[in-house]
């Protein structure tokens, strides 16, 4: 329940993404927000308010004269109480109206008398997206303080392709979490590892390492919310990009290396979660090892270069932290390992309690001792880790700002 005691306000707008909003309700309110929904005239051509309603629990609201409205005064009641009103889809024509100050139907006035804050997800075709009115309203409307939620380039109901496609109900939620995190990362830059690498032996096997990159996943996605701008080096994995983030593609431990090298100079936190294989095969096959070839195969491997030591061992370099994965003595082999690679934090959890899992148990390590984070949902524990983090930084600003 990530979205608990939180007061929305579900504007729904006339699009064919008005179905979405649907299921955009449910999740919101499965995530145990007040979902309050008000939609214009044209969403109701689209998706019914009765269905809205059921999902919800509550009225949906559509006319500003509806006598059932407290006191009257439905323009300003609707949203008064409301800590954030999400429209979704928000069509051009109410960008248009809202960048113009328009206010001639329920919506748009409750969006004008609103005192709380204003996310709205794009929903549009491409040529209208890239139309000089919308991009001068979408200017406008940034400066206005508003938030965007996407839109994300993709095929569209009218059959084009292109900017301007709704998000995904999951991904505007996430969109809606990251709004109410604290932006105790704002203006830094952080970037993370994540994931295997793929050590190639041939054209078809590899050497790898168990790691779903769930948890490094969850670290880059715990830090945008936080305000920070993220690249994330990721080795293979079937996780999508968190919103938001700018996503660097690896397969090998070299192929990490030199993009890591590209990304962490200058960058203000670095978190190394991936599980870099630690050798790869030096006599590589060109073609697919046949079996039987050989009685018995031998591979020589070579070590491979450790990314977290030289991101740590760098003049300037980045706050590090460093990830452990055990399979027993947590504390004495995590403690060895902070020392070891000389960085100022360190993440330590058995690796039985974290593989591919989605929930975790970590315990930090840094130089005033152990900090159990406790257990809980990757997300959950990555954004109690950049918490720790940030009070970190605060405190090395402090020390800085006394010597
Ligand atoms: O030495 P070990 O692999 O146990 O250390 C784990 C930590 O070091 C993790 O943070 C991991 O991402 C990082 N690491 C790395 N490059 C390697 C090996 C590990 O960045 N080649």
């Amino acid at each position: 329940m990530t979205l608990k005691g939180k007061r929305l306000l579900l504007g729904v707008t006339g699009g064919v993404a008005a179905y979405k909003a649907a299921q955009l309700a449910r999740l919101l309110a499965k995530e145990g927000a007040d979902v309050r929904v008000a939609m214009t005239e044209a969403a109701t051509r689209f998706v019914t308010p009765v269905t809205l309603q059921a999902l919800t629990g509550q009225t949906a609201w559509t006319d500003l004269w509806d006598p059932r409205v407290p006191d009257n005064m439905g323009h300003i009641e609707l949203s008064r109480d409301r800590d954030l009103i999400i429209v979704a889809p928000a069509s051009a024509d109410f960008l248009g109206k809202l960048a113009g100050g328009l206010a001639d139907d329920l919506l748009s006035t409750l969006c004008l008398a609103r005192r709380c804050p204003l996310l709205v997800a794009p929903a549009m075709n491409v040529e209208m997206w890239e139309n000089p009115a919308m991009q001068r309203n979408l200017h406008t409307l940034r400066g206005d303080g508003v938030h965007f939620a996407g839109p994300a380039a993709g095929d569209q109901a009218c059959g084009e392709v292109g900017m301007g496609r709704m998000l995904e109900p999951e991904e505007i939620v996430a969109e809606v979490e990251a709004f109410f995190q604290p932006k105790l990362l704002a203006g830094k830059h952080v970037v993370v590892t994540a994931g295997p690498t793929e050590e190639p032996i041939d054209p078809v096997r590899v050497i790898t390492n168990a790691s779903s990159g769930k948890m490094g996943y969850a670290v880059a996605r715990a830090s945008r919310e936080a305000g920070a701008r993220v690249t994330l080096v990721s080795g293979p994995t079937a996780l999508a990009t968190p919103t938001g983030v700018e996503c660097v593609r690896v397969r090998s431990a070299e192929q990490m290396f030199e993009a890591v090298k590209k990304a962490a100079p200058g960058s203000d936190v670095f978190f190394a979660a991936a599980a870099v294989s630690d050798y790869r095969v030096k006599n590589r096959a060109e073609q697919k090892i046949k079996k039987g070839a050989a009685a018995g195969l031998s591979l020589e491997l070579a070590e491979n270069p450790d990314i977290l030591a030289w991101v740590a061992g760098q003049k300037n370099a980045p706050f590090c932290v460093g990830f452990a994965a055990e399979s027993e003595k947590l504390v004495e082999h995590a403690r060895a390992k902070r020392a070891k690679k000389a960085v100022p934090l360190l993440a330590a959890n058995l690796a039985q309690h974290a593989l591919g899992a989605d929930d975790n148990e970590i315990t930090l390590f840094d130089e005033r001792g152990e900090h159990a984070l406790g257990r809980a949902p990757k997300l959950e524990l990555a954004r109690r880790l950049v918490a720790h983090v940030a009070g970190m930084l605060a405190g090395e600003k402090r020390a800085r700002a006394k010597a």
